[in-house]
């Protein structure tokens, strides 16, 4: 079974930070065995083009978009469709991280409409779903996040819930004022995950606050197909400790 180490960078890197970074993983990755390992990493959209390009001699590093419109073309200021990003290089196409819910409007819809049309595109979705403080503080996570992806993933044939990544990240546990969530907390959302789409989806993936001290014990969590990154993966350094740390991990499995 496939390991997903992956990142998004958010609003970071400039152009040339982004193929500084690129470049350092193509080089990393020259010569060296993945087993099972799929590293990917999803840049701001500005860069999508450029690191790929970086990447054109290193398939296995898949690239993707944080966002992208539901509809192909037209007069939506401001925004990029599917079919634009994959021109640009992208494979996946992030949706519904909790900061384009909270600050974009983003909605269980939004998010639904955007999957159908990744789908329909050849490119993998990576939906993200995870519950606020107040929800996991009443006793509601698992509840919640299988009532996220039952709203994003509703009326998808087996076929396209097979090429769907779905990102488990508590919004209490994501980014600066994110506190890491220990094994025993997410024990019950991946076992309820795991149940409801374990072997329909193509993998079921951590992130909030995952570090170098956190991360193979978060690979170790039943139903736990894999790990995406922000702060720690951001310099290169720490993503390919990630990516050492999946291999080792991978390698150890029964
Ligand atoms: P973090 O971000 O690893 O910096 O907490 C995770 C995310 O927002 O996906």
């Amino acid at each position: 079974m496939t390991v997903w180490i992956g990142t998004s960078w958010k609003m970071n890197k400039t152009l040339s930070e982004a193929t500084e970074w690129a470049g350092g993983l193509a080089e990393f990755l020259a010569g060296r065995q993945l087993g099972e390992v799929q590293p990917f990493v999803i840049p701001p959209a500005t860069a999508i083009a450029a690191v790929a390009q970086t990447l054109r001699e290193e398939p296995r590093v898949l690239v993707g978009a944080q966002n992208a419109h539901w509809e192909d073309a037209g007069a939506w200021t401001g925004e990029v469709s599917v079919p634009q990003v994959a021109d640009a290089g992208a494979r996946i196409v992030e949706i519904g991280h909790s900061e384009r819910r909270e600050h974009f409007g983003e909605t269980d819809e939004t998010v639904r409409a955007k999957v159908a049309a990744t789908l329909a595109h050849g490119l993998v979705p990576l939906l993200c779903i995870g519950e606020p403080a107040d929800v996991k503080d009443a006793g509601g996570s698992t509840a919640h996040v299988l009532e996220q992806a039952a709203r994003a993933l509703e009326g998808l044939e087996a076929e396209q819930l097979g090429r769907v990544l779905i990102a488990y990240e508590p919004i209490w546990a994501i980014g600066e004022h994110g506190r890491p969530a220990g094994v025993a907390e997410l024990e019950e959302p991946f076992a309820a995950l795991g149940g409801a789409y374990g072997h329909r989806v193509a993998g079921l993936l951590y992130g909030g606050s995952v570090n170098l001290d956190n991360a193979a014990q978060l690979l170790g969590i039943a139903h736990v197909d894999g790990l995406f990154v922000g702060r720690t993966a951001w310099r290169l350094e720490g993503y390919l400790r990630l990516l050492e740390i999946a291999v080792q991990h991978a390698t150890a499995r029964p």
